[in-house]
């Protein structure tokens, strides 16, 4: 029945058919690891209160970025009982759907940040990255006072139309209002029902505690403020798993 196997040497004997039976196999195991990836939105399970980042969080986050913040900090609580206790909730794929690129990061030579939102005032994280050994007398940060120059607001538009370009839903109108409403963010008593319309949950308030100017450590701060704060853990999370 299996006589055929007995011919394998034909096989053996010519390296083209080998190399073209090799292909085939190879692949085969290629697609089943390629295949699903093309799939991968569908695994991201869409969560109410995750909204794109507003102007002012968005430069913060680029600032991060040319900082290299991520150097030292992660930005995912992983699902493990150490880290729920210490950050709280573990991190939704959905919470870095508009990340480009994710901040999920591996070095933790500073704590976690994925849920850093809240937990200190604004003038706590503004001091801090003034000097952050005026606080905390061990911390091995670098002082960041330099953050207290004006930010560059020329170019937010392009950089929510390229954000756009890779599928983060800004809209016309959050693009055309975007300065106004970087500026309406950083000014705490600002009448801004548009800009809250756009973008629900955002705080408006002086971050540097200067309302006079809008400077990078606004939009530092506006977005380390805002991260691990947009979902409510009450809506995704049953009663039985939740925190205390
Ligand atoms: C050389 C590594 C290093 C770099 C770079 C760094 N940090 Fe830190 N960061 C730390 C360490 C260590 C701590 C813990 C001690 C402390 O609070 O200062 C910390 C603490 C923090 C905290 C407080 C977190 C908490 O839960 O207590 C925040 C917020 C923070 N860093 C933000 C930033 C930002 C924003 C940047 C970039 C502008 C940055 N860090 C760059 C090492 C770093």
């Amino acid at each position: 029945m299996f006589a055929w196997l007995r011919d394998h040497g034909i096989i053996e004997r010519n390296v083209i058919l080998m190399g073209v039976l090799t292909l085939i196999t190879v692949s085969i195991g290629g697609l089943a690891q390629i295949v699903p990836l093309f799939a991968v939105e569908t695994t991201i399970e869409r969560v109410a209160g995750v909204r794109p980042y507003t102007p002012l969080e968005l430069r913060g986050r680029d600032i991060y970025i040319r900082e290299g913040c991520y150097n030292c900090h992660s930005q995912m609580v992983r699902p493990f009982r150490d880290e729920l206790e210490r950050y709280g909730h573990y991190s939704l794929a959905a919470e870095s759907m508009y990340d480009h690129p994710f901040q999920w990061g591996s070095k933790r030579t500073g704590p976690d940040l994925a849920r850093v939102g809240g937990r200190y005032s604004d003038d706590w994280q503004a001091a801090h990255l003034r000097s952050p050994r005026a606080l905390v007398p061990a911390s091995i940060m670098p002082p960041y006072a330099f953050l207290d120059r004006p930010l560059d607001v020329s170019d937010v538009q392009s950089r929510m139309r390229a954000l756009r370009a890779v599928g983060v839903p800004y809209t016309d109108e959050m693009i055309a209002n975007a300065v106004a409403d970087l500026r309406a963010q950083a000014t705490p008593d600002a009448d801004a029902a548009a800009f809250q319309g756009r973008y629900a949950r955002a705080r408006q308030a002086a971050f540097d505690g200067n309302p006079g100017v809008v400077t990078e450590m606004d939009a530092l701060v506006a977005y380390l403020q805002m991260l691990g704060t947009l979902v409510d853990f009450r809506d995704v999370t049953p009663a039985q798993l939740r925190q205390p």
